[in-house]
C-alpha cells in the first residue's frame, strides 16, 4: 500500500516514522517532505498549497492514502479536493477545518456546544472594537479571526496594548485578510495543556495530552515560536480530568460540528487552559500539532494506518485505540536567532550518536553535498527522548540534543524540567 503524507516539518517526519513501524507493507511518499524523513520515504517536490501538483503526484505514483499534516492545506480545501478527485485522504473537510482557520466560527461553534469558551465578542468595525476593549478592560485577549501562522494573538496585559493589536490587525493589516474581522476574548488564567483525539465525526477516541514550550528562551522568555519542545504525559494527568475534558470540551463540539452540517473527521486537538472554574478551551486546531505529533506518535500502541483507516471507514469505535505509558520528552534544536532572521547552511554533526539516545525529527534540514546534512530554515529538528520515567525521557532528549553538532545551535534547557526538580 502507498501511503503519502503532506507536509515537511518534524510533525511530518514523525508521521512517516510510525507509518514505518507499520507491519502492513507500506511504501512511503512525502510531499514535500524534508531531507531526513527521505530516509524513510520518497520525497515529491510540490509545495502543500499545489493541490493540481499534488492530486497529479496522487495520481502518478498510485497513492492509496494521503495523510495531511499543516493546516493551511486542510483550511484550504485539499480533502475536498482530494475526494472530488476519488482519491482517500485523512483529515477535515474544508467546511469543518474552520474550527480551526476562523477563530470566530470556532467559538460560535463552542457556544452553541455550551462548551467552556471564555466571553468573547467579533468585529469587523476598529471603532466598535475599540469601544468593547474600553468596556471590558484589560488584561484582555486579541485574536485575528483567521490563520496567521501563530503570530495572530496578542494576550494585552493594559487597554493601550489591546488598542494597538486592534489596530494593527484591522488597520495595520499586519495578517492581511485574517485580521479584518477579530475576536476579542476574555483572558483565561491557568495551566494549558493540549488534548488530541481521533474523531470519524461522532465518535470520540481515548484523549491523549501534551504540553509545549512556545516562547523561545527559558523560563518563557522571548519571542513566541512554533514550538521548542514539550512532553507527554503531564504528571498531573488523571482518568477523571480526561473524563470531564472529553465531555465538557470535547464531545459537545464534535456532535454541534456535525449537527450545524459540518462534520470533522480526523484529529482534533484542544488546546485548553485548566482555570480554577475547571477545563476552559483557548482554541481548536484541525490536525496533529507540532511538537506534540513527535511527542504522541512514539506512545501509540496501535498501528497508526490501523487507526487512520477505521477513522475513515467509521469503524474507529471498534479499534482499541492505546495511549503508552511510557514517558515522551522532546528538545527542539534550532539555528540561533530563530524565529528572526538566521543563517542556514552550517553542517550538522553527531546525529548518528543522537540518534542511539532519543528519536530525531528533521525539520529544516538539508542533503549536505558529499553526504550528511546541513541547516535550512527554520527550526532544525526535534529530539525526543522516551523513558519510563518523565526524568528518563527528559535525559534521552537532552544527551541526543548535546551530541548533535551545528554552528549556532539553540536550545532550550528548561524542557520538562519539573522531572528533576
Ligand atoms: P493561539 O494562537 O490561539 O494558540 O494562542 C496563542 C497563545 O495565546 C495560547 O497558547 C495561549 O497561551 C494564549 N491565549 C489565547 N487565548 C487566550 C485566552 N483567552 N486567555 C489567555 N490566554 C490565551
Ligand atoms: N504546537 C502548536 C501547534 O501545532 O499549533
Amino acid at each position: 500500500m502507498r501511503v503519502l503524507v503532506v507536509g515537511s516539518g518534524a510533525r511530518e517526519h514523525a508521521i512517516l516514522w510510525k507509518l514505518a513501524q507499520s507491519p502492513r507493507n507500506l511504501e512511503l511518499f512525502a510531499a514535500p517532505g524534508n531531507a531526513g524523513a527521505a530516509a524513510i520515504a520518497t520525497n515529491i517536490p510540490a509545495t502543500v498549497t499545489d493541490f493540481d501538483a499534488l492530486v497529479a503526484a496522487a495520481r502518478e505514483f498510485s497513492i492509496d492514502l494521503t495523510i495531511v499534516g499543516p493546516e493551511l492545506p486542510l483550511t484550504l480545501g485539499i480533502v475536498d479536493r482530494f475526494r472530488r478527485e476519488g482519491l482517500r485522504i485523512f483529515g477535515p473537510t474544508q467546511a469543518a477545518a474552520r474550527i480551526e482557520g476562523s477563530k470566530s466560527f470556532a467559538r460560535q461553534i463552542m457556544r452553541d456546544a455550551g462548551a467552556p469558551t471564555p466571553t468573547f465578542a467579533v468585529f469587523d468595525d476598529p471603532d466598535a472594537a475599540r469601544a468593547y476593549v474600553h468596556s471590558q478592560g484589560a488584561p484582555i485577549v486579541i485574536k485575528a479571526d483567521g490563520l496567521a501562522a501563530g503570530k495572530g494573538v496578542v494576550v494585552a496585559q493594559d487597554i493601550d496594548e489591546a488598542l494597538e493589536a486592534v489596530d494593527a490587525a484591522m488597520v495595520g493589516r499586519a495578517f492581511g485578510v485574517s485580521g479584518e474581522r477579530i475576536v476579542i476574548e476574555q483572558c483565561l488564567v491557568g495551566q494549558e495543556l493540549s488534548v488530541f483525539c481521533f474523531t470519524d465525526g461522532s465518535y470520540v477516541s481515548p484523549l491523549v495530552p501534551a504540553c509545549d514550550y512556545k516562547r523561545v528562551f527559558d523560563g518563557d522568555e522571548g519571542p513566541n515560536t512554533g514550538g521548542m519542545g514539550g512532553y507527554s504525559p503531564p504528571p498531573w494527568w488523571n482518568a477523571a480530568m480526561e473524563q470531564q475534558i472529553r465531555e465538557t470540551c470535547i464531545e459537545p463540539v464534535i456532535r454541534e460540528m456535525a449537527l450545524q452540517g459540518s462534520p470533522f473527521t480526523g484529529v482534533l486537538y484542544g488546546g485548553l487552559m485548566l482555570t480554577e472554574g475547571g477545563p476552559f478551551i483557548i482554541e481548536f486546531n484541525a490536525r496533529l500539532g507540532d511538537p506534540e505529533a513527535q511527542l504522541i506518535l512514539p506512545r501509540m500502541e496501535n498501528d497508526l494506518l490501523d487507526v487512520v483507516e477505521a477513522t475513515l471507514d467509521g469503524s474507529l469505535p471498534s479499534i482499541d485505540l492505546r495511549w503508552s505509558d511510557r514517558c515522551a520528552a522532546g528538545v527542539v534544536l534550532a539555528p540561533m536567532g530563530y524565529p528572526g532572521s538566521h543563517e542556514a547552511g552550517k553542517r550538522i554533526d553527531g546525529l548518528a550518536e543522537a540518534e542511539q539516545e532519543a528519536a530525531v525529527f528533521h525539520a529544516g534540514t538539508a542533503l549536505a553535498k558529499g553526504g550528511g546534512f546541513t541547516t535550512g530554515g527554520s527550526r532544525t529538528m526535534t529530539m525526543v527522548g522516551l523513558g519510563a520515567t518523565m526524568a528518563e525521557a527528559r535525559a534521552r532528549a537532552y544527551a541526543a540534543a548535546d551530541k548533535v553538532e551545528f554552528e549556532g545551535k539553540h536550545y532550550r534547557m528548561d524542557i520538562a524540567s519539573f522531572a528533576v526538580r
